[in-house]
């Protein structure tokens, strides 16, 4: 074990998550997979300066996901909180069960495979539309711009019913919500931005309800004395913002890796078997992992985890990069579609794993082999190294992706 925060450090500790190696930008922070190595909790500082337990084991990772003693609680300890919201409804996944399961209730029944199965046929028609206009647009073509990021913000769009003409205003919005280097004051001017617009939304919804996801909590919950309209925008705001960019980035950074990887590509592209490539976007999603700064908890009482006794309101950093990367997956370092990835952690684990998995993966199931068979040819347009990572965002990828085909 490292010791405790008691003791008082001669060097400062390194930073989370840290630098990838260039030579493979798709492994985990380099000092990660040492720590992991090495077992125990390691004492990081965070891009907002704070400092904290990064956990980088399988292991863990579960139980510290799983544990009732673990909170997401953002009123309760504001320093899971990236700048000050006090002014709006608190968003779910910032609560803690009985509260957070209430409100995360309302809305799983939107995300089901059964439900989300019915959108298939859309989010088909919506990887088509875009495929051809990145082929229209010529090479080289920016896929990130083209294609990775239109599909997510259109499907989740429609599901939200937000006019897909106002996805500049939030996708600026976004990106500043999840780049970490944002200030505090930018970010807060942000998501207040963003709130206000949903708001607005909102309302014009109780008066001209259309078939999407805030009519129908306007027509459920809000006329019920369930929900608030604020309420209602604050949810909103939590799928719009969770629903894009994730899924974007794996799409950019997916194909980026199977670029790499042309015989994986190969066995998605030749398949008509979904399974083969149901199986193959798992892996990738293993693989990838790309929530690298985005799973905070805080220690409710003093606890032991990893041999390491956590004190009661310190911070943890959970690095599912590192976890998907550990020994319960066989060369778990090598991209192979094939592989069995029961248990892998990308949506991460217990009560706050993700609401919107079912559709994430359809839409990758969906984007990705139609990209590889539409365009056999597909190359990247520049040199690895001229690719820009994205290092200092909640999720991993790529900023732009110039392809040739
Ligand atoms: C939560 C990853 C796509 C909505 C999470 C968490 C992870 C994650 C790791 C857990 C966070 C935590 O425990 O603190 C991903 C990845 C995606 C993706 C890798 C795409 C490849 C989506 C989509 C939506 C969505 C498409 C919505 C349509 C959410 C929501 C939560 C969440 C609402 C919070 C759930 C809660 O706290 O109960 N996601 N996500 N995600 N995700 Fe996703």
């Amino acid at each position: 074990t490292t010791g405790n925060t008691d003791r008082h450090h001669i060097t400062d500790p390194p930073d989370f998550p840290g630098a990838r190696s260039p030579r493979c930008p798709f492994d985990p922070p380099t000092q990660q997979a040492d720590w992991r190595r090495a077992r125990g909790l390691r004492e990081v500082r965070l891009t907002n300066g704070r400092t904290a337990w990064a956990v980088t084991r399988y292991d863990d990772v579960k139980k510290i996901l799983s544990d009732p003693r673990i909170s997401a609680d953002g009123r309760r300890y504001p320093q899971l909180m990236n700048s000050d919201r006090t002014e709006q409804p608190q968003a779910f996944p910032r609560m803690d069960d009985p509260e957070h399961a209430r409100i995360r209730l309302t809305l799983t029944g939107e995300f089901t495979v059964k439900r989300v199965e019915t959108m298939r046929p859309h989010v088909r028609s919506v990887v088509d539309r875009f495929l051809s206009e990145l082929v229209e647009a010529g090479q080289p073509a920016d896929l990130v711009h083209h294609f990775a990021q239109p599909i997510p913000s259109t499907v989740i769009s429609l599901l939200l019913g937000v006019p897909y003409g106002d996805r500049a205003f939030f996708q600026t919005r976004s990106a500043t919500l999840q780049f970490t280097g944002a200030s505090p004051e930018d970010k807060k001017t942000a998501h207040r931005e963003l709130f206000q617009y949903l708001v607005g939304l909102v309302e014009r919804k109780e008066t001209e309800p259309g078939d999407d996801l805030i009519s129908r909590l306007m027509k459920e919950r809000v006329a019920t004395g369930e929900f608030t309209a604020r309420e209602v925008a604050m949810n909103s705001l939590v799928i719009l913002h969770a629903g894009h960019d994730t899924t974007a980035n794996l799409i950019a950074l997916g194909t980026l890796a199977l670029l790499r990887n042309p015989q994986q590509a190969d066995r998605i592209r030749e398949t008509d078997d979904p399974r083969v490539v149901a199986r193959a976007v798992e892996e990738l999603l293993r693989y990838l992992s790309i929530s690298q700064d985005l799973v905070f908890r805080v220690a409710t009482e003093d606890l032991v985890i990893g041999g390491q006794l956590v004190r009661e309101g310190q911070m943890l950093t959970v690095s599912v990069p590192s976890a998907n990367r550990d020994t319960v997956f066989e060369a778990a370092d090598t991209l192979d579609v094939g592989r069995d990835t029961r248990g892998h952690l990308a949506f991460g684990y217990g009560v706050h794993q993700c609401l919107g998995q079912s559709l994430a993966r359809v839409e990758l199931q969906e984007a990705l082999p139609a990209l590889l068979r539409r365009l056999p040819d597909l190359r990247l347009a520049v040199p690895l190294q001229d690719v820009r990572f994205r290092h200092d965002t909640a999720t991993y990828g790529v900023y732009v992706l110039p392809v040739a085909w």
